[in-house]
């Protein structure tokens, strides 16, 4: 490591801040090489706390500093490359800040910067800092008056939080704009956007009979790509009155979509920042998951209004506060939108791929962690999604209704207040007079918690007893790991398939139950059902109540007999993935061995019988039929062996396409529509089973009518999911069938940057053999930009996370990509660096030949000049 300064940051070191900000007052005379910021800021010591006033700064030029208006010798002051100190001052002034920034040099896409020409900001975590000293902590909340003055012709738009009070037409092809915000917030709440954009608008009546004005902001030419983004807010905004009571709070709201995007959305006070990704969409240009995903993140953004601005976090530390339980609202919404168990499945499929690894590996944290050294590195599946399964989970405890009072004395206890996480679990524990003490291990426990059950029937008394063993491995840094609460929802399922009816024993006096939720929480606890009359096969974990890792002693038959009969989809579909991961762990171990490889054909069986069930939702048998991922598989390997995992994997998908061969064509036949594409939730899993019935198909080498399907659905689709899913298979196929496909599809989109996006990205999860040098070529594709976050995770991104077959080639290659893309973008882009870096952090999992490569790169990285924080935190943590 050289010219790291490294500095952790402790939980326990906080103290309130020595002054607090009424009101900020900032101008922006905007240039894109030269912008002039000056703020006023009305103080006041905060009596609780001593010691002089420490400004936040970085990268930022000071042009002075005045105190109630009169100018500040420098003796009286202090500054350093992170911080200006002011001692000395009255318990309340106004200070005047002057300073001087490049947005146009500002590549770290943090602050002030230019986006496709325009002025955009992004503060959180700790971009205020970029754009004028300041107390940058979420714990100062002030009201904020932003004036800004841009040349009128190049930035016609001028936009900040709040409403506009104020504007006008200056000298010199100027103007100007004045907004105000009259809700406090923390800067990272802050946002301005200037440039030249067209505007699509609708308006929003509200429960109570506020209209609202609706305002999506774009690049021009992409107007016509707003209508679902826009549709989402409404729906977002009426769902959360509904659901939680929450109402908007002013009589605008603003979305601006921007090409340069570190992350996928931002929630500013009244002016969300999108990446342009996460809103544009037409049937032609996006596709149904994307579509479905624009849905999730304006609504995710709209409901951060109360949960986050509103109330927001008193540190970094509490980040779960926010986006957990935002999250946990925006997946509530898209199962009210859409298909409750297939958006379960989902998020699971997200969890188990994203967070497990995460939370197993050397970067794993609570999600109130203790320490970081970059708090861009925190913004985890750990925090967001595990955040949201731990809320999740006390609505499970609490019920629903137990749980919305829980959200109701929130918000009257801590509006317009910056909390943590204990608040939030207090206004739980008080509204439900409950005591959560041992569930609050969620907060501070890292690791995902390992479950074993056994059972038992007992034919004489009829009664069946579930033996639960709970451990939770120890992660990085955490020893001496204790037992969690767990809320455990079981069902036991009769022979014929349907659910039995559960007493527990101890608790005669309820009936009628035949899905219960077991309260777990030692390390071993043991529950018995009395009255059982039969021998039943025990659902666990139904509708994954808790984020566990559970290890059964399920027959292959006990599985089959789930995936058929269980009355709960998530764990019907569980099972499936349970029974498809057990014969491709199977296979790995002949292929290892060095023996044949044989098929069996129990599971193809099993998911025949779902397919004559003409009652599952298509969406659903979509998910029923989507095998367990690469990743997934060989994490559950004590050594991973990624190409022996896709190796068997590929054979087991094979076998069924060719078993099932005329069920197949008969899905895909029949889901053909004649109707014009619509992205709703019905239409889109019909789309979905379609698309997963041709790639069975698409595994059969020497099958022309596979190949006929797939080319003639590229050829025909009249929307980007079909096109996208046939271009995927044929991108896999070596010669002239893929080129051609690729080379029409580049012909086609040349003009759309996020449908380049996806051309780049499915050639980076390709099967070819040589799709290392296919990605390394189109690194000089005109259409690439290392500038561009979009561009980096589609290409890069896609190669280093999405296929791991290749990415973990036995000659580094792979590696040794990757560690050069990173030490590339480090100078470029810190944050959009360090997040491609977590694939590297899995050498442990791998064998000697593999991890010394792996290290080595990590060497390499760390070695690097001037590396920054962000990538010297991930990489040092991970070769730790
Ligand atoms: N707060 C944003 C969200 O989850 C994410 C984000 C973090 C965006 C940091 C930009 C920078 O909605
Ligand atoms: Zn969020």
């Amino acid at each position: 490591m050289k010219n790291v300064q490294v500095n952790a940051i402790h939980l326990k070191d906080y103290i309130a801040p020595s002054f607090l900000v009424n009101h900020v007052d900032l101008e922006f005379i905007l240039e894109p090489k030269k912008t002039i910021v000056t703020s006023w800021l009305k103080l006041t010591r905060n009596p609780d706390v001593g010691g002089p006033l420490v400004l936040d700064g970085d990268e930022l030029r000071l042009l002075s500093i005045k105190v109630d208006g009169k100018l500040l010798e420098t003796s009286k002051y202090a500054q350093d490359n992170s911080s200006l100190t002011v001692d000395g001052l009255p318990d309340t002034c106004v200070l005047e800040i002057k300073t001087e920034i490049d947005p146009a040099l500002n590549t770290q896409l943090e602050g002030l910067y230019l986006s496709g020409g325009n002025f955009c900001t992004q503060c959180e975590a700790e971009g205020f800092r970029r754009i004028t000293f300041y107390p940058d902590r979420p714990d100062v909340m002030a009201t904020y008056t932003v004036t800004m003055h841009a040349d009128l012709k190049s930035h016609p738009v001028l936009l900040s939080n709040g409403n506009l009070i104020d504007q006008g037409v200056g000298k010199n092809g100027k103007h100007w704009a004045r907004w105000h915000d009259p809700f406090p917030k923390p800067c990272y709440l802050f946002a301005l956007v200037a440039g030249d954009l067209a505007c699509y608008e609708d308006s929003y009546h509200s429960g109570s009979g506020q209209d609202v004005a609706l305002k999506i902001f774009v690049e021009h030419g992409n107007e016509d790509k707003c209508a679902y983004a826009m549709d989402a807010l409404k729906r977002s905004m009426r769902w959360d009155e509904e659901r939680f009571g929450l109402e908007y709070d002013l009589s605008i709201f603003n979305i601006v979509a921007v090409s340069d995007f570190n992350m996928g959305a931002m929630e500013n006070k009244s002016l969300n920042i999108f990446n342009s990704k996460c809103v544009l969409a037409s049937s032609d240009t996006a596709t149904d998951l994307e579509f479905e995903r624009i849905e999730a993140i304006v609504a995710h953004e709209y409901f951060h209004n109360w949960t986050g601005n509103r109330v927001t976090c008193r540190d970094w530390f509490q980040l779960s506060l926010k986006e957990g339980l935002t999250v946990y609202r925006d997946q509530e919404f898209t199962s009210d939108m859409r298909s409750a168990p297939v958006k379960r499945i989902q998020d699971v499929r997200t969890l188990r791929a994203r967070q497990f690894p995460e939370d197993a590996g050397p970067l794993s944290h609570p999600i109130r962690p203790e320490t970081y050294i970059e708090i861009n590195n925190f913004y985890t599946a750990t925090i967001y999604e595990k955040g949201a399964e731990v809320i999740r989970m006390m609505q499970e405890i609490l019920g629903r209704d137990g749980f919305r009072k829980g959200v109701d004395l929130y918000f009257e206890r801590h509006d317009n207040q910056a909390v943590t996480c204990e608040d939030f679990v207090v206004a739980m524990e008080d509204a439900n007079d409950v005591d959560l003490k041992h569930f609050r291990l969620w907060y501070s426990q890292a690791g995902t918690p390992e479950v074993d059950t056994t059972w038992s029937y007992d034919e004489v008394n009829k009664s069946f007893t579930l033996n639960l063993t709970q451990y939770t491995p120890v992660a990085h840094g955490q020893e001496g790991k204790r037992p969690l609460h767990i809320p455990m929802t079981v069902g036991l399922v009769g022979r014929d398939g349907k659910d039995l009816p559960l007493i527990l024993e101890g608790e005669e006096g309820k009936q009628g139950e035949t899905s219960k939720t077991l309260r777990f929480d030692q390390e071993q606890q043991s529950f018995t059902f009395i009255s059982v009359d039969q021998c039943p096969v025990p659902s666990i974990n139904r509708n994954f109540s808790s984020p566990i890792k559970l290890s059964t002693t399920y027959s292959d038959d006990d599985l089959r007999f789930l995936m058929e009969n269980d009355s709960d989809a998530f764990s019907r579909w569980d099972a499936s993935q349970n029974y498809a991961t057990r014969l491709v762990l199977r296979m790995v171990k002949t292929i290892q061995e060095g023996t044949e490889l044989e098929y069996d054909s129990n599971y193809a069986q099993a998911l025949a019988r779902n397919i004559a069930d003409e009652t599952l939702d298509p969406a659903f048998l979509a998910q029923m039929l989507s095998l367990p991922s690469i990743d997934y598989v060989a994490e559950q390997m004590q050594v991973a062996d990624f190409a022996a995992v896709d190796q068997a994997r590929t054979f087991l998908k094979a076998g069924i396409a060719r078993e099932l061969y005329e069920q197949f064509l008969e899905l895909y036949m029949c889901g053909k529509e004649n109707t014009a594409y619509s992205p709703d939730a019905v239409s889109a899993g019909k789309r979905a089973i379609r698309n997963v019935a041709l790639g069975f198909l698409g595994t059969l080498k020497n099958d022309p009518k596979g190949l006929d399907l797939i080319v003639g659905q590229y050829e025909v689709s009249d929307n980007m999911t079909d096109r996208m899913a046939a271009l995927t298979l044929l991108a896999s196929m070596e010669g002239e069938v893929g080129e051609k496909a690729l080379k029409s599809f580049e012909q086609r989109y040349s003009h759309d940057t996020l449908v380049m996006d996806k051309w780049f990205a499915v050639q980076a999860i390709s099967k070819i053999p040589d799709t290392l040098g296919q990605v390394k070529n189109l690194l000089t594709h005109p259409a690439f930009s290392y500038k561009n976050p979009n561009k980096v995770r589609a290409l890069i991104g896609s190669f280093t996370g999405a296929n791991p077959a290749k990415f973990h080639a036995d000659n580094g290659e792979g590696y040794r990509f990757l560690a050069d893309s990173i030490i590339h973008l480090n100078g470029i882009n810190p944050q959009v660096a360090s997040r491609l870096l977590s694939p590297l952090g899995g050498w442990r999992r791998m064998d000697g030949n593999h991890q010394k490569m792996m290290k080595a790169e990590l060497q390499r990285i760390l070695d690097t000049e001037n590396l920054s924080k962000d990538v010297f935190e991930v990489a040092s943590k991970s070769l730790a």
